[in-house]
């Protein structure tokens, strides 16, 4: 576990015997705190301050927030420093995910570079385009950096619910609803030659089907596939209820920020929503696993990882924050 330096502000949730999530809260710098660790983690999110040159606060009632303030390239310095730690305590078939706005994200690609082999991009957007923008575009993206080292990073396939407008079931048969999937191949893939005869209508593809033709007479046989008569061609049925949705894209624009009207409360400025943590977690972690949050804030992390069974150690260098950590988390 950490060593002593910060016993004073140190939190400990244990979930009953059966879910056995434990989130721990450490107050202090994160440079220090992560090289006193000596658990190894299976993932962890950075959501550092991006260098904005802002006082970030809920309200100006209480002032609870952060500076975001740097000078000269102390940023880059400070995203280094936190990174090198980091990678120091992740797991060979770990990831780590820094999240920043677009605007603000090419000095942090850069810094990753250096650290990691292996970058993918997530585009979440996080909100619709405001009103009041005159002489810039609107700024709706935010980049969520997938890194690693290794080709074989954890990675748990994630399905989400198909597109009404792409994928309108709108054939009907006696097993039900169903949409039509495609099964010639395009000119840049060759595939199975062979040709389909039904009431005198030869359905043929010139650069081959999807599928051999063992597999096509079977689908046949058992009225799954489609004959488009007038377009000569075969079709799949995709039957509503039997499908479980698409596989997860990287562009994520499905989860919505926190706004002061959600039930997800604002409790700290720039407050990531849960949902975005917990599909995080489902993408690049197993109950049971150790997640770091080097740079918590309101403790977002914890709450997914708490309520997922997943063990967290959140840390933040503001007092404030790790109060309002703990008191989310209890
Ligand atoms: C963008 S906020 C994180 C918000 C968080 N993801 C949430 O959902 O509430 C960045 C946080 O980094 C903290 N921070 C900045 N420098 C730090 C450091 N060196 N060590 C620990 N925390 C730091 C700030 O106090 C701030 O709370």
């Amino acid at each position: 576990m950490f060593k002593n330096l910060f016993k004073k502000n140190d939190y400990h949730y244990q979930k009953n015997s059966r879910q056995m999530s434990s989130i721990k809260v450490l107050h202090g710098d994160c440079m220090k705190s992560i090289s006193n660790s000596n658990i190894m983690f299976q993932f962890i999110y950075l959501d550092p301050p991006y260098d904005t040159g802002r006082v970030f606060s809920v309200s100006s009632k209480d002032n609870i927030g952060f500076n975001d303030n740097f000078v000269n390239d102390d940023y880059c310095k400070f995203l280094d420093s936190c990174i090198t730690e980091c990678t120091k305590v992740l797991h060979a078939n770990g990831v780590l995910c820094l999240h920043i706005s677009a605007e603000q994200s090419f000095p942090a690609e850069t810094v990753l570079c250096k650290h990691f082999k292996y970058i993918n991009k997530i585009f979440w957007k996080r909100c619709h385009g405001k009103n009041t923008v005159k002489n810039k575009l609107g700024a709706v993206i935010d980049i969520i950096f997938e890194c690693t080292n290794t080709k074989n990073k954890k990675f748990n396939l994630v399905k989400v619910p198909l597109g009404d407008t792409v994928w309108a079931f709108k054939n009907k048969d006696d097993r039900g609803n169903y949409s039509l999937g495609a099964l010639k191949h395009d000119r840049t893939r060759k595939g199975h030659i062979y040709s389909i005869t039904k009431d005198n209508v030869k359905y043929e593809a010139p650069y081959g089907w999807k599928i051999p033709l063992e597999e096509m007479n079977t689908l046949i046989a058992q009225d799954r596939i489609h004959f488009a008569v007038k377009a000569k061609n075969l079709y799949k049925k995709v039957y509503e209820h039997e499908h479980n949705g698409k596989p997860l894209s990287n562009l994520w624009d499905d989860i919505h920020s926190i706004t002061r009207t959600q039930k997800d409360p604002r409790l700290y400025p720039t407050q990531k929503p849960v949902k975005l943590l917990e599909r995080l977690l489902q993408l690049y972690t197993d109950e049971g696993d150790w997640v770091l949050d080097p740079v918590a804030g309101s403790g977002t992390t914890g709450e997914a990882c708490k309520s997922h069974n997943r063990n967290a150690v959140l840390i933040d260098k503001n007092k404030d924050a790790c109060d309002i950590m703990t008191k989310r988390l209890l």
